[in-house]
């Protein structure tokens, strides 16, 4: 009968948008976050691109972080001079270093808070200034606002900003979780070739169920990462730094490296202007990051001082001795880029590169941040990658709404134009 085909298609439609009604209680357009019980906060990344030309130092009081750090996340060279003065340009893609927190039972970063100017709206702070990773929807109902076509100027809002961290591992090695606003042009293959990881790996941390993904929807994407092994009392407790970039710790006195040849994190002095404690290893003239290696007869006697956190502003070093097979080679650094001034048009109209991958602006890393080469071969065994943790529990969990709004709308357009020809 050549009725049966709609009416079945109308039943199947009616299930799905009940189905829909019900897992989905409130539409809105952005973020469903890894539920968490917790209080440990974890390190992660925010995808932002810039609305405008915006100094460092502006883009860092945006999510209310230190300069420094956004700079090394995204493996600027600081050596430059006036380097928090210099203007990045519009459509910049950066990774945002933030603190994510556990707030009302879900992951999810709120010390970024901004102060409205003339002529914002709620739309203009999320879909602009924000970079798309807040919705007004979200801004209204963090801030308990009921009109929102009055926002006083100079009246402080919390951001709340979508994060994960997932125990700080994926596929129980140690990850880092970036929260990436899909663009237009975006696929989700690129967005895994891009970032080495894998498809399937992309949808199990989103819980997709597809390849689809929409305009505006928020991806967490694992980045590989050094995991530190800093004791629980250390203030930069769980530091982890993504493959390919670096962190400034211990107030501005140490900063660590990941990558690229294996994913130990290294660190060393910063040449920093700051007031450091004693970064000497106890009973040893090694300082940390320096490597000492003695070939014996039974492999390589390498011992290495290393940085364990700061607690109490002292920073806790251990000399750690281990017989290796052989000896490890040089140090090696990720490269550093010179501050940006122009944007490519991959990093605008694809996800965005890794900054090695800029083709401007390329230095061998040099002077104040990093120097070419260790002063000795560096190897860090007690700072090793965390081995055999748990699992992707992560896959119940996600940062992308199951469905926008607008398709649910259309659902149910579609149902009702499907149904009216038959109560006729
Ligand atoms: C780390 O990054 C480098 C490029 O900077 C890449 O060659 C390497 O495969 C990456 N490592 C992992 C584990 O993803
Ligand atoms: C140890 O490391 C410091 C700081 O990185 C470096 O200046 C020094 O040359 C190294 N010295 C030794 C003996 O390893
Ligand atoms: C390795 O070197 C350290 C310090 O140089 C020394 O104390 C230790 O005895 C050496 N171990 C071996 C097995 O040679
Ligand atoms: C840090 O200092 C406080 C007081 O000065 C002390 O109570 C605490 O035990 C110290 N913690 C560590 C880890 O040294
Ligand atoms: C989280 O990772 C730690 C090691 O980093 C591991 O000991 C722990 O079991 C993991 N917890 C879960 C819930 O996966």
């Amino acid at each position: 009968m050549p009725n049966q085909k709609p009416i079945s298609q109308t039943s199947l439609i009616l299930f799905l948008s009940l189905f829909l009604l019900i897992i989905v209680p409130e539409v809105t357009s952005k973020s469903t976050i890894e539920p968490c019980t917790n209080s440990d906060s974890c390190n992660a990344l925010l995808g932002y691109t810039l609305y405008t030309d915006l100094k460092v130092s502006e883009v860092a009081s945006l999510f209310q972080i230190d300069p420094i750090s956004l700079l090394t996340a995204n493996s600027i060279d600081i050596s430059y001079p006036d380097i928090e003065h210099h203007i990045l340009p519009s459509n910049l893609f950066l990774k945002i270093p933030i603190s994510c927190s556990c707030v009302d039972g879900i992951r999810k970063s709120v010390s970024t808070q901004y102060k409205t100017r003339p002529s914002d709206s709620l739309s203009s702070i999320a879909d602009s200034v924000y970079g798309g990773l807040v919705s007004a929807d979200q801004l209204r109902e963090a801030n308990s606002i009921t009109d929102s076509s009055v926002l006083d100027v100079g009246q402080n809002l919390v951001v709340p900003l979508p994060c994960t961290c997932f125990n700080g591992t994926d596929n129980s090695l140690p990850a880092i979780y970036l929260s990436y606003v899909v663009k237009q042009v975006d696929s989700l293959a690129a967005i895994a070739a891009k970032y080495f990881t894998t498809l399937t790996d992309l949808m199990n941390v989103n819980a997709l169920g597809s390849t689809a993904i929409d305009d505006g929807d928020i991806l967490a994407v694992p980045i590989p990462a050094c995991a530190s092994n800093f004791p629980k009392y250390a203030s930069d407790y769980g530091l982890l730094v993504p493959n390919g970039s670096y962190a400034i710790t211990a107030g501005h006195c140490v900063q660590c490296s990941c990558g690229p040849r294996n994913l130990n994190l290294y660190c060393m002095p910063s040449s920093l202007a700051a007031s450091c404690s004693s970064m000497q290893c106890k009973s040893s003239n090694l300082m940390i990051g320096n490597v000492t290696l003695q070939q014996t007869g039974g492999g390589c006697n390498v011992t290495s001082c290393n940085y364990d956190g700061i607690a109490n502003g002292t920073i806790i070093t251990t000399l750690s001795p281990s017989l290796q097979p052989r000896c490890p080679g040089p140090q090696e650094f990720p490269d550093l880029i010179a501050p940006p001034t122009t944007v490519t048009s991959e990093s605008i109209f694809g996800p965005a590169p890794a900054p090695q991958s800029h083709g401007n602006g390329l230095t061998t890393p040099k002077s104040s941040v990093v120097p070419s080469t260790g002063p000795f071969p560096g190897f860090s065994p007690a700072n090793g990658p965390v081995s055999g943790i748990a699992s992707a529990a992560s896959a119940a969990c996600s940062l992308v709404n199951p469905l926008p709004a607008t398709l649910t709308s259309a659902l149910l357009l579609l149902l009702v134009t499907l149904m009216l020809p038959e109560a006729l």
